[in-house]
């Protein structure tokens, strides 16, 4: 059954059912000029001291890694955007805005930031990407909405998956369904790790995808193994302390190179993705994950 343009908690339609999708074209990436903890918005962020020269440096990485895959053709396009004095989780730029084609036209969903030291982000991504051409989407509802932290596209599909619960709230998935022409599975985030689906939740295909089981309700796993073939459980452990399920899964137009960048550690992520056939790059992150963040959240891509 074709689905429709709403919130699903139980989907009723398949694989099948799904229009394509394009490969996603651009990598945004925000400079950390003025990136610091202040507030605490998540359990990794308590009693964490920032070192900003180190962090300078694993973000230069983060960088330089980009406009390598850039060169290689593993991504279409590279965008820097200078990071703004005052706002220091504009490093994390997944979360601002989330883009999306809608009847062939690149588009622009401004979020609704949860902490007021996060909702000028917004404004900034905006200017950027209408001077880069982007039509901008303005969400009526009330209610909270992080972008691409807890809006995931589902692999090569017109299929979204929404987190909710910490950051984004259940109801305004119907309005972005909508605007979006593109169904939308939510799923609910029950654990203060786990308080943004990227941290819990990485499709690899139609068929393959990785997930946190803590992170979710009984009814959300169901979804889950309703809709993957192959789900890889990683413990908990694991994924909290080295952000495995945060890495960026990239691939060229073809299809017939893919790789993953990823925060460095032991993690069975890192093997998992190995065998699954990614070239697997290990970058440091640390100074970011003090703050609750690591590769994922620390760009947006963009159509
Ligand atoms: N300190 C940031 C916050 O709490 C980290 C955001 C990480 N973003 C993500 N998509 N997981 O808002």
């Amino acid at each position: 059954m074709k689905p429709e343009f709403r919130a699903y908690d139980q989907p009723d339609f398949t694989h099948q059912d799904l229009d394509d999708r394009g490969p996603q074209q651009n990598v945004l990436l925000t400079t950390p000029d003025f990136f610091d903890v202040i507030d605490v918005k998540n359990v990794y962020m308590e009693g964490s001291v920032i070192d900003r020269k180190l962090a300078r440096r694993q973000w230069q990485q983060l960088r330089d890694t980009y406009e390598e895959l850039y060169k290689r053709g593993l991504i279409r396009g590279l965008f820097v955007e200078p990071g703004a004095e005052g706002l220091e989780d504009m490093v994390f730029c997944c979360n601002p805005i989330y883009s999306w084609v809608v009847d062939g036209v690149r588009c622009v969903v401004l979020s609704h930031m949860r902490y007021p030291s996060r909702q000028r982000e917004v404004e900034y991504h905006r200017v950027f990407c209408e001077r880069q051409g982007f039509k901008i989407i303005e969400l009526e509802g009330s209610g909270l909405f992080e972008g691409g932290g807890d809006a995931i596209p589902h692999p090569y599909k017109r299929l979204i998956w929404g987190g909710y619960g910490h950051r984004s709230d259940r109801f305004m998935y119907d309005e972005i369904a909508l605007k979006l022409k593109t169904p939308v599975i939510c799923l609910e985030l029950v654990s203060p790790y786990f308080y943004h689906l990227d941290t819990c939740f990485s499709p690899l295909d139609d068929d393959t995808v990785l997930i946190c089981p803590e992170a979710f309700s009984e009814a959300g796993l169901n979804v889950i193994h309703q809709m993957f073939k192959t789900v890889y459980n990683i413990p908990k452990e694991d994924v909290k302390s080295t952000f495995s399920l945060n890495f960026d899964a990239v691939f060229n137009e073809s299809g017939t190179e893919k790789a993953a960048v990823i925060q460095k550690s032991e993690s069975v992520v890192i093997d998992i993705l190995k065998k699954e056939g990614y070239e697997v790059i290990q970058i440091e992150t640390g100074e970011y994950m003090k703050s609750g963040g690591s590769v994922f959240c620390m760009k947006t891509v963009m159509d």
